[in-house]
């Protein structure tokens, strides 16, 4: 199958009920590991891509990697997304290379840290969704303000500084036309995110409920939703790392999320964790060891694991024969005529 429009794959989890993991890539064996996965599952899925990792691996490089992906498993619908776009030209360059989907976050101003004014983030996300939705790709926005700093993205803080106002959410679902909405209910990335399990006084879900309620035809996204669970940590602290006691999102958290709207669910800190521990083990047990294929393969499958359960924990599993491709094309006619509309159904307070 061809890479497919996000708008397409998160209006069929909308239909289906269930959420879609976005799990970051740099190389590689997470492209496979992801994939892997989605076979295993028959999951479709969306690989994002921030700007560091476009950087580190360079453009073609991933861009092509992630071809492959769709290449050779035509069966599964895979949406490719730039993550944390910081400006109109990181979109545009994402756009100009073939992603199906780009996040314009002008929660923050470009240099990626400092907060920005509701009035400037409406202006470079409206800026995006007129260039993007020409050419049919989709856009995710964000109103409030994650917490945490990953790939030198973010504000950092706790991730209750800037929880996301619903009225606000409305009047920037209404300004931009944007196709999903990520917003901020507390949550931060990186694997430091709560010293505690997090209860429903940390993690507003209260928040995301009402702005569910406000705007019932939108697709919500969740940042920072790793669970980091206890024993992906464990095994590195095991094996020599150093990871201080820690708490991530509970999953039954995101399922509630999910019944209340969320489609798109950004986890990239457990991959990571997966990866690290299972080659931390190989170096430790085998420190005669040096053909990388002797970790990479054991980091490659603990990543697929992880990014598995998800899928059948966010409930996409099952559904990647649900449909066929709509052409970027198509979806760029839809934008015109206004069968895609993006002016958001908005419910009364
Ligand atoms: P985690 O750090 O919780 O995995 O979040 C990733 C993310 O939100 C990417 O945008």
């Amino acid at each position: 199958m061809p890479l497919v429009s996000m708008r397409q794959l998160l209006d069929e989890a909308a239909k289906g009920g269930y959420g879609v993991g976005a799990f970051n890539v740099n190389d590689m064996e997470q492209i496979q590991a992801i994939m892997g996965a989605a076979k295993e599952t028959k999951s479709p899925v969306i690989i994002q891509a921030s700007r560091g990792a476009r950087q580190f691996a360079q453009d073609k490089y991933l861009f092509h990697l992630i071809l492959a992906a769709a290449e050779l498993n035509p069966e599964i619908p895979i949406a490719m997304h730039q993550d944390h776009g910081n400006s109109f030209e990181t979109c545009k360059s994402a756009i100009d290379l073939g992603y199906t989907s780009v996040m314009m976050d002008g929660s923050l101003k470009e240099d990626g840290k400092t907060p920005a004014s509701f009035e400037e983030n409406v202006a470079v996300t409206k800026r995006v969704v007129d260039f993007a939705h020409e050419r049919g790709v989709t856009v995710e926005g964000e109103i409030g303000v994650l917490g945490g700093v990953e790939d030198g993205h973010g504000a950092g803080g706790t991730g209750l500084e800037h929880v996301t106002d619903p009225d606000q959410a409305v009047e920037f679902a209404e300004l931009t036309g944007v196709d999903a909405l990520a917003i901020a209910i507390g949550t931060s990335h990186g694997a430091y995110k709560f010293s505690k399990k997090p209860d429903g006084s940390v993690l507003k879900m209260d928040v995301l409920i009402a702005i569910h309620k406000r705007l019932p035809n939108t697709h919500l996204v969740m940042h920072g939703s790793s669970s980091v669970p206890k024993d992906l940590q464990d095994v590195i602290n095991q094996y020599g790392g150093k990871l201080k006691e820690t708490w991530g999102v509970p999953v039954e958290e995101i399922q509630l999320g999910i019944r209340n709207g969320v489609r798109k669910i950004n986890v990239d800190t457990d991959n990571r964790l997966a990866m690290t521990g299972a080659i931390r083990k190989v170096l430790w047990e085998t420190p005669e060891k040096f053909d990388p294929r002797d970790y990479m393969k054991p980091a490659r499958e603990a990543m697929q694991k992880v990014v598995a359960q998800r899928m059948t924990q966010f409930g996409q599993a099952g559904h990647a024969g649900d449909y066929q491709a709509v052409s970027i094309v198509e979806i760029a006619k839809g934008y015109k005529s206004g069968a895609l509309s993006t002016q958001p159904l908005v419910a009364a307070k």
